[in-house]
């Protein structure tokens, strides 16, 4: 295991609940640390390209639909094995299965409004990373 670091996004449901404070608060109180956070919005295509893996599956156009629909917050997460540390704090993509002390327990509603996102790999968070902050935004962060 090593120093990681994974893209989290704080998806509009959980802004829309003004639940942003209490979710960074769970991901630092667990030992990860940001190092580096904006709020933004996608449009409808970037979440189709954010999520062109999914493209092909019935809830795809729902899912776009959904994480276009208000702003987010997303963040770099650095810490050891952040990449499953971030997964195990969300819990489960069905916020009904999820389990006590996890973020999709506490702010999620179901599978789809799942109040958070974490990359599944480290190559993954890379693009992902790339995805949403620049090299300024990202200048003396990542090695
Ligand atoms: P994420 O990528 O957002 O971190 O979530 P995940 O790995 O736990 O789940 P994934 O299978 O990658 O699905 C991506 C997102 O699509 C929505 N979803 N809806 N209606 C459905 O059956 C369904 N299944 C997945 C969720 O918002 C999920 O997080
Ligand atoms: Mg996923």
């Amino acid at each position: 295991m090593s120093t990681q670091r994974t893209l989290s996004i704080i998806k509009p449901d959980a802004f829309e609940k003004n639940a942003v404070g209490s979710i960074l608060k769970m991901i630092t109180d667990s030992g990860l640390k940001v190092v580096a956070c904006k709020t933004t919005r996608m449009t409808v295509k970037q979440a189709e390209g954010f999520y062109a893996v999914h493209k092909e599956r019935p809830f795809f156009g729902e899912l776009t639909a959904f994480m276009s629909s208000g702003p987010i917050v997303v963040s770099v997460l650095e810490g050891e094995d952040a990449v499953t540390k971030y997964r195990e704090l969300m819990g489960p993509t069905n916020s009904n299965e999820a389990p006590e002390g996890t973020i999709r327990q506490a702010f999620g509603t179901n599978i789809e409004k799942n109040a958070v996102h974490g990359s599944d790999s480290a190559d993954n968070a890379k693009i992902e990373v790339d995805f949403f902050f620049s090299a300024n935004e990202l200048r003396g962060l990542l090695g």
